[in-house]
């Protein structure tokens, strides 16, 4: 693949975490920080915002399938995802930066993915009010996903077993910090920012077809009724799972015998992983960290 230094990857040594502008960060998501800042927005296009493992790629394919699926039928099968959607703040080594990426997508609108708190996001995006939109999954689905990605991307810091994991994670000592401030944040936002579409993972997993539709009327497509459901058939898990394009196999980091990128995209698998005991205090710390928050979650559907 184009610009993609398969060698230079494949032995990438696993990233230190770092304090960063307030929150923990690896050198990948900061190396190209003033381009990342600078960056400069176009009011056409759409940022794809989300704590890492709360369903971005779903959205991403989802808007890209609806925007491009008829439009640009040759890109579906030899663009993998991460090229349509550039991830903005990415910058490995071996890898085209985001930036660049972004800057040289030709298409309209623009399709971009960033995992930045919103106090991180790049100004032009509010500046040219540019539609988001935020995925949101539940605390606790999000901790177990993230938690098998960083065991299998050699991209990400080692996890550690599950049990030190999910105290890093509760105490917010994860890459792009705390889930409870992330997920607050843009919640807050919406408030003031009314071109910010916030949706739930666990809604688009309960009803595919009815967030496709909300989403459509955010843009402000009028996708046929046929169209809107050939793009939830094609987005859904198993066609996801299947495709070589949105499926990540083409990442040489990631080992999916270790666990597949396309994992298992339940609500509720967290039941498999979070013993009685470390449920409890779970809910104990959420409640405290999220008792001024309005933003609700289902943790089963
Ligand atoms: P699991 O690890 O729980 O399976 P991201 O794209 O933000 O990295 O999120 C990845 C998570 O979204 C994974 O969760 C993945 O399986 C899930 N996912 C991706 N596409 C999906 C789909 N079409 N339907 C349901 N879940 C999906």
């Amino acid at each position: 693949m184009e610009g993609i230094d398969f060698e230079a990857l494949q032995h990438m040594a696993r990233p230190e975490i770092f304090d960063f502008e307030g929150i923990t960060m690896i050198p990948p998501f900061t190396d190209n920080w003033e381009n990342v800042q600078n960056f400069q927005a176009r009011p056409d296009d759409i940022l794809i915002a989300t704590y890492p493992k709360a369903g971005t790629t779903w959205a991403s394919y989802i808007l890209d399938l609806l925007y491009f699926g008829n439009r640009a039928p040759e890109r579906q099968t030899s663009l993998p995802i991460y090229m349509r959607v550039p991830f903005l703040e990415m910058c490995f080594p071996g890898f085209p930066a985001g930036v660049d990426l972004a800057n040289n997508l030709t298409t309209r609108p623009r399709l971009i993915k960033t995992h930045l708190p919103v106090q991180l996001v790049p100004k032009s995006f509010w500046e040219q009010n540019c539609r988001v939109v935020y995925v949101a999954r539940n605390a606790k689905d999000n901790a177990v996903s993230y938690f098998h990605f960083e065991r299998m991307n050699r991209g990400q810091p080692d996890p550690g077993d599950w049990n030190t994991y999910l105290q890093n994670f509760m105490d917010g000592k994860k890459v792009f910090g705390p889930w409870y401030d992330h997920v607050n944040g843009y919640w807050e936002k919406k408030q003031t920012y009314s071109n910010l579409h916030y949706m739930f993972f666990e809604d688009m997993v309960e009803d595919t077809g009815r967030e496709v539709e909300h989403l459509c009327s955010f843009l402000g497509l009028s996708t046929p009724k046929e169209e809107r459901e050939q793009v939830t058939k094609n987005s859904h898990f198993d066609a996801m799972k299947q495709n070589k394009m949105t499926n990540y196999s083409t990442i040489p980091v990631m080992d999916f015998n270790v666990s597949p990128f396309m994992r298992k995209g339940k609500v509720g698998d967290w039941k498999n992983h979070f013993t009685v005991a470390q449920n409890d205090q779970f809910d104990e710390h959420y409640k405290q960290r999220m008792k001024n928050a309005t933003v609700q979650f289902r943790t089963e559907i």
